[in-house]
Order: structure tokens, then sequence, then C-alpha cells
């Protein structure tokens, strides 16, 4: 049977007509699968992309006239006096707190990345990080959430992103474990989109088998477009099967809509692969709030220049984020008058959007634009046969979360020393940071550092680790030792 005409005359305007190459060896499932796929994609707009006519940013160019970021500096913040923001941090957490406890504030939480670089085949939400109990990434976040709901009396909603790489995995281990404990309507899970890779040297299309195209998620930038088009209720991986992540809830809901119902008025958001982050800061949320932010974002100061971090920079008087790989090493290493690093505010993919302003960002079409990545894409050849490239052949589209930062009214920078928010898993073992057993590291340094600061002797060189629903912080350790005694006489999960 020939594919039908529509389809081969769209593709073959295009040039693209080689990916039906197959079409009558495939079944009648993975024909309608293949279509299905094609239907999905703008091709005037991948052409355009390959043919670079899109709107590309010269970053490089832009770095080189780029200005560091006004920000409030770890050191003013713990004098707890505000610098530039003219806001105390007293005020801030007085306000973060008034939003919590007014059930204002939700989680935006990003898992739809592949995770190659760790080497995990499952979704790195489900690497078991514990330094004592192995839990996994994915418990402790949403802990944390469950914790801070308990706090403040009202549920603490998670929107949870995923894509079609993590999405059923990642449904099924929730629905294994009770959802951690988030109550149902507390969880919101949404599935991000895709985008195909094209030849390097041809922009055609690949295929990663006879019925199917090469798609890979379209960066963390696509939880905007999500956000509104993805509902609840919809079904798994395929599109026809799979069971409602949202059985009980209003059918056919999108998570803005969801926000909405539950008066969501600021997002948390951070990225999944970070454990040590403080879920929900009241401080953060509150010099969000009492300055008018838009879109917040917390900044480490970086270490060396070629730490790879997102560089929070000015340009044309608007701050935004210039990625890591786009900053020339020369730029990176420039020095201030004090010797330090001139672009010293690394970005941890830390931030608080407001709703508003994502509606905002929504209702404008291409608010991001994409990044052109050349990668190495094992795709199928002309022949049939495999083809698994040594060197990049193919170029992905993504979109990045943090080009937002430049429509934002009244964005704020604001740092956090290291130790106490920044612990990110990505590497497989072997690599000098940032593997399981760095973070393990920073994980057992705070839960001690807590426990020590209420008073709790502890031995020399022994693992604690705390649940969050043990104490959520350091606020919550003292509360459990004003309680009673603590004793820790070895390795020891607190829960
Ligand atoms: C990212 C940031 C970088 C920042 C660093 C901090 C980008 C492009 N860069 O770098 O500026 O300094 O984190 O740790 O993000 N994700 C999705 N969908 C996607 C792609 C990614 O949900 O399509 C999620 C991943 O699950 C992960 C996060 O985004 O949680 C980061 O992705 P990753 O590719 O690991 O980014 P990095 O290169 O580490």
């Amino acid at each position: 049977m020939p594919a039908p005409a529509e389809l081969a005359d769209r593709l073959a305007r295009h040039g693209q007509e080689h990916v039906l190459r197959f079409w009558d060896e495939l079944s009648d499932d993975q024909r309608q699968r293949l279509a299905g796929q094609l239907d999905a994609i703008d091709l005037d707009e991948i052409a355009a992309l390959y043919a670079g006519d899109v709107d590309q940013p010269d970053w490089e160019a832009a770095a080189r006239r780029a200005e560091p970021p006004r920000a409030m500096r770890l050191a003013d913040r713990q004098s707890g006096q505000g610098g530039g923001l003219g806001v105390t941090r007293e005020e801030a957490e007085k306000r973060g707190k008034a939003a919590l406890d007014a059930g204002k504030v939700g989680v935006l939480l990003v898992a739809g990345g592949q995770g190659s670089r760790l080497g995990f085949e499952k979704p790195k939400g489900m690497y078991p990080i514990g330094p004592v109990s192995a839990a996994t990434l994915l418990q402790i976040h949403l802990e944390k959430a469950v914790a801070l709901a308990e706090r403040h009396g009202v549920g603490v909603p998670v929107y949870l992103m995923t894509s079609p790489v993590t999405h059923d995995d990642t449904v099924e281990f929730l629905a294994e474990h009770d959802r951690f404990g988030l109550a149902e309507d507390d969880l919101f899970i949404f599935r991000q989109g895709t985008m195909p890779a094209v030849d390097k040297e041809t922009g055609k299309l690949l295929l990663a088998d006879k019925g199917e195209l090469f798609l890979s998620p379209d960066g963390h930038g696509g939880t905007v477009a999500a956000l509104a088009t993805y509902k609840s209720g919809t079904s798994g991986k395929s599109g026809t099967s799979g069971k409602s992540e949202m059985a009980g809830r209003p059918g056919g809901e999108n998570a803005v809509e969801h926000m909405k119902r539950r008066g969501i008025e600021c997002l948390y958001y951070l990225q999944v692969d970070n454990p040590l982050i403080p879920i929900g800061d009241k401080e953060l949320i509150g010099y969000h709030l009492a300055t008018d932010s838009e879109l917040t974002s917390v900044a480490v100061a970086k270490e060396t220049p070629d730490e790879k971090l997102g560089n929070f920079v000015m340009l044309d008087g608007k701050l935004c984020v210039i990625e890591y790989s786009d900053f020339p090493a020369e730029v990176a290493a420039q020095t201030d008058e004090g010797g330090g690093l001139r672009f010293w505010a690394g970005s941890i993919a830390v931030h608080v959007f407001g709703v508003a302003f994502l509606e905002r960002m929504l209702a404008l079409k291409d608010a991001l634009p994409f990044h052109i990545a050349k990668k190495k894409v094992p795709h199928l050849g002309a022949d049939g046969e495999p083809v698994d490239p040594s060197e990049p052949n193919a170029l992905k589209f993504e979109r990045f979360i943090f080009d937002l930062l430049p429509q934002a009214e009244n964005p704020i920078v604001v740092e956090y020393a290291e130790e106490e928010i920044f612990a990110p898993l990505k590497n497989a073992p072997g690599a000098p940071k940032d593997t399981a057993e760095y973070v393990q590291r920073f994980l057992v340094n705070q839960h001690r550092g807590w426990l020590q600061a209420a008073g709790v002797e502890l031995p020399a060189d022994t693992p604690v680790e705390i649940s969050p629903l043990w104490a959520l912080d350091a606020e919550g350790v003292l509360e459990r030792a004003a309680r009673g005694p603590i004793a820790v006489d070895g390795p020891t999960y607190l829960r």
C-alpha cells in the first residue's frame, strides 16, 4: 500500500520523502505511528532552522560585549541587609512564608533529559542517591514537597515534567511508591515535546528505525509549551494506550489550568539532578515577591572559568544566561579589579517563576529561540542498516528555559553558597565532580551541619542522612532537637 498522497506530497516539497523509504515493509501500526510523528513536525520550521535563517543569536559575539550581572552577592545576603535589592532577609522570609501559608506556591521539577553523561539506563530521577538510605532523587524531591505541605498546612503541588524518554518509567515508578506521600491532586505529571534530528550535511530527517523518526526532547525550554498543551489524563508513550496518571482529576486540564484552580501564583523551579536544593525556600520566594520580579534566579560563584555552568550576564541592558558551551574561554577567564572572575555568576538552574509571567510567555509565539547542537546520532542508513557515527553527524534543536530572562520584568539574581544549594548528579564514577559520590558527600555534609548547629554530637567521618519527612532543613532539625535528645552513633538515616 502506498503512503497517503498528502503526506508524500508534503514530504516531497521539503525534500524529506526518504523517510517513507521503508513504508512497504511496515505494519499498519508502524505506519500510523510514523505518520503521527510526521504530522507533529513543522517541516518549514526545520528547513528554516537548518538553513540558519531563523534568528540564531551569535552567543560568542554576545559574550564578548557582555557585562557582569547585577546580583545580590552572598555577603550582602548573609548580612541580612539585602544589598542592592532593598529587601532585608527577615522581610523576604516573612513574605515567602506568607505566600507558602496561603498555598500560592508550587514546584516545577524538570526531569525530561536523557542523562547520557551519567550512563544510567533509567530516568535520572530514579537514581538511588541517598548516602545511607539509597533514596532516589525523586523520593527526596517529593518528600520535600510533602514536608513543606505539612509545615504550612496546605498542599504544595509539584508539576513534574517528563519527556517521551522518561515518561512511562517515571509514571509507573511514582504509582508504585504512592507518589512518596504527595496527595493525588498535588502531583501533576506532564510530558514535554520532541524535535527531530537532521543530517548535518543535508538537512534530511534521520530515522531511528524503519518506521520511526529519530526524535529527542525539545530542551527544558519545552516546559513553556508543554504547560499548556499537555492535558491531564493523557495516555502513555504511544499516545494510544497506557494508564492515566491523573485518575480522579477533572479530565483534560492542563498544568496552567491546574495552577489557576489551585491559586498557585509562583513556582519554585529546579532540575531533577540536584538533591541539595531547598525546595520552596521562603527566603528566595520572598525576594521574588518583594521586588515584583517575574523571574528570580540563583547564582553560585564559579570556582574556575571553565566550570560547566551557564553564565548570568547583562547584555544590551538585559539580564540573560549564556550557556557554558557558547562562552569563549578568554571571556570566561577575565578577572575584575579584585582578581576574582569577572563573570563569576554561574547558573544552577534554580528559579522562581511568576505564573502570570509564564502565561504571558505562552501567549507569545516563539518566546524562546532554538539552540542548535552538533551531536553523534545513531540512525538507520539508506540501506536499512544501522549507522553508529564516530563523529557528530547530526543537528539537534533545543530550547532553554533561561532564555525567558530577557523578557522578564525586574528579574533578579541572588547568590547562594554552593554547599547550601548545589550538588548535581551529572557524571559517571571517575569524573572529578558531580558524580554520585560527590553528591552524597555534599548531602552528608549538609545534614551533619544541621545536626551540629542544633547541638547534636556526631562521631567523626560518619555518614548521616536526614529524610525531608523527619526534618526539612536546619530549622526543622532545631525543632526536633528541642523535643528531645538525638542520638547518632554510626551511619544513620533519620526518618
Ligand atoms: C544545565 C544548564 C546550565 C546549568 C547547569 C546546572 C542547560 C542547557 N544548561 O546544564 O546552564 O549551569 O544545568 O546544573 O540546561 N531537561 C529536560 N528536558 C530536556 C533537556 C533537559 O527536562 O529536553 C532537564 C534534565 O532532566 C535535567 C536538566 O534539564 O534535569 C539539565 O539538563 P542537562 O542536559 O543535564 O544540562 P547541563 O548541561 O548539566
